[in-house]
């Protein structure tokens, strides 16, 4: 784990995590494989960031006896990708949580001025009463999580996580200064952005990548 990081900064540093981000970061990746390792990453990451979910003991009969077992208490979970790149989250995620609700932001950002512009929003009636998953591969100024956060909690959540694979440091102290209450997970900490703040290293425009748009 990264040191000197506030504790609600959780980096993942796994070996099948670390591997697969390794290959999300290679230019030479296709974009069929890109897809299949995010939504990989997304669910490893998720294992993570479920450690906490509550159990409740309930008796089963096994083909031999009685036998006191652990089962999830039923706290209800929703998914929330930013549009576009977070949607490549979402089957990873579902395929630990598969009766998760799944409900969407639409967010890009703007060219010149890297803030958040939103375009969409629907969640959820119930996103108050669910743990909420907020899904996004990249956190880079920060801006688009920060937004997204604050939309979420406009909406009556406030049991959130936000699930990123590779965040920028400056990004991640922005969305902690501005919703200190969200745990965040993710799989690479970068250093810096470039001039048109882009991750670097990072792996390049994720919405691109998993879509092929460029
Ligand atoms: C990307 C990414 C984040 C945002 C991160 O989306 O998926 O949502 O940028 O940048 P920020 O931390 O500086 O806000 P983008 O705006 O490229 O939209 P897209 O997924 O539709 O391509
Ligand atoms: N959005 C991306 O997809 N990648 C970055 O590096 C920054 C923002």
């Amino acid at each position: 784990m990264e040191a000197n990081l506030p504790e609600n900064i959780i980096v993942l540093d796994h070996p099948l995590i670390q591997h697969k981000v390794g290959i999300l970061r290679n230019k030479q990746t296709t974009t069929k494989e890109f897809r299949e390792l995010v939504s990989e990453v997304a669910m490893l990451i998720g294992f993570e960031a479920t450690r906490d979910l509550p159990l409740e003991e309930v008796e089963v009969e096994t083909p031999i006896a009685h036998a006191k077992v652990k089962q999830l208490a039923g706290n209800k979970l929703a998914l929330v990708p930013i549009l576009r790149a977070g949607l490549g989250m979402v089957e990873g995620l579902l395929s630990i949580a598969p009766s998760a609700r799944v409900g969407h932001i639409g967010l890009f950002r703007d060219h010149d001025t890297w803030q958040p512009i939103d375009y969409y929003c629907k969640l959820p009636e119930d996103i108050q009463q669910r743990d909420v998953f907020l899904l996004d591969p990249m956190v880079a100024t920060g801006g688009s999580a920060v937004a997204a956060l604050s939309t979420l909690k406009k909406s009556g959540a406030h049991k959130i996580k936000l699930l990123c694979i590779i965040a920028a440091r400056e990004g991640l102290m922005k969305v902690i200064n501005a919703h200190p209450d969200v745990d965040i997970y993710c799989a690479a900490l970068d250093e810096t952005l470039n001039e048109n703040a882009y991750i670097v290293p990072g792996l390049g425009d994720a919405g691109d990548r998993i879509f092929g748009t460029k």
